[in-house]
């Protein structure tokens, strides 16, 4: 039994170490061309590899990310176990980014830089942070995370998902009329869900629309989640008054993408979360007893679903 660790070299060095440390049974390769192919159970990638068929005995894929969109599940053979990294390090930098970009279009900062670049020294209104509803998007593992940082500010909050969930201090919408619900009344959506099917193109000309004028949009979703001449448009016309993007479709950016030049759009390169290597590591070890123990990895994403 190996685990093939299919990932850079630096991340890889500290894995190794932690294997050694802490599953010394459980040989672990990060070379695919002088592994037993037949001896892979656990592979750790980004992407799944396109000589994945050499690994007749595979049980499980781990991504390094906390998204499992970059995978072809199709590619993959019906029992293999695919588990999302859920590690401390992703959940911390989203709720430094999330709020950051909340705060940023709460305080008018896209007024404020455009006011910087003209040299104009002026207080723009203030709405207060009871005053001002932010909507996420996404109730998960980062949703929740992110909404449980804002909480102190005083915002008023609401949070939208799939199945119903409670999560304190949040009004908790789910389906389509919460969606609706939660739209009418949200002055800065944030986007956390995942890209499936159902959220591929989901923040368009239709949803902006559904926003109050003047509302404002951080995307740390995924690029392909957003139409992003509808949110051009928005922003052009008035209706919305800012954005705070770190997910595109694609990456990069290309130089010529109107997303670069918008003055209200403040543009990041995706990286609101970086896994860490060291909670990674410790993550996946976890997981590698729980799956010994007959226990599920945290983690686990539901394949038919897609996250
Ligand atoms: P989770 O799987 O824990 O949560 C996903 C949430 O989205 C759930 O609440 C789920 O609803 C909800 N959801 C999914 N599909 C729908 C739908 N069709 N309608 C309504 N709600 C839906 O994911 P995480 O919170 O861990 O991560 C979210 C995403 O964040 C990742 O998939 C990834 O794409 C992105 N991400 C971005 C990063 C960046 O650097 N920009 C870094 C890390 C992650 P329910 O609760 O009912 O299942
Ligand atoms: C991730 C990401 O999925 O970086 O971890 O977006």
């Amino acid at each position: 039994m190996t685990f093939l660790f299919n990932s850079d070299a630096a991340r890889g060095a500290i894995f190794a170490e932690a294997f050694a440390r802490d599953l010394p049974d459980l040989p672990f390769s990060m070379d695919p061309a002088t592994v037993d192919p037949d001896g892979v159970r656990y592979l750790l990638t980004w992407t799944i590899p396109p000589d994945l068929h050499r690994y007749r005995n595979l049980e499980v894929v781990f991504s390094i990310g906390a998204g499992v969109d970059q995978f072809t599940m199709s590619a993959l053979p019906g029992h293999v176990m695919v588990v999302r990294m859920v590690e401390d390090g992703i959940v911390r930098m989203m709720q430094e980014y999330a709020t950051m970009g909340v705060l940023m279009l709460h305080r008018r900062m896209p007024d404020y830089l455009d006011q910087q670049r003209h040299r104009v020294w002026k207080g723009v209104p203030q709405p207060q942070a009871q005053d001002r509803r932010v909507g996420v998007l996404g109730l998960g593992l980062l949703g929740q995370a992110v909404l449980e940082r804002l909480r102190p500010f005083g915002f008023q909050l609401a949070g939208w998902s799939r199945s119903p969930r409670a999560v304190e201090g949040v009004a908790c919408l789910h389906g389509a009329d919460g969606l609706d619900r939660l739209l009418a009344t949200t002055d800065i959506l944030v986007c956390l869900l995942p890209l499936t099917a159902e959220t591929r193109g989901f923040l368009n000309a239709g949803l902006f629309a559904r926003l109050p004028a003047g509302a404002s949009l951080v995307h740390t979703g995924r690029g392909p989640q957003l139409d992003a001449p509808a949110l051009v448009a928005a922003l052009d016309s008035g209706h919305l008054s800012g954005a705070v993007i770190d997910v595109t479709e694609p990456e990069p950016l290309p130089r010529e993408h109107s997303l670069w030049h918008h003055p209200r759009i403040l543009l990041t390169p995706h990286i609101a979360s970086v896994t860490q290597p060291a909670g990674a590591a410790r993550a996946v070890v976890e997981n590698i007893r729980r799956l010994r123990a007959g226990l599920d990895p945290v983690g686990l994403v539901d394949r038919g679903r897609g996250y």
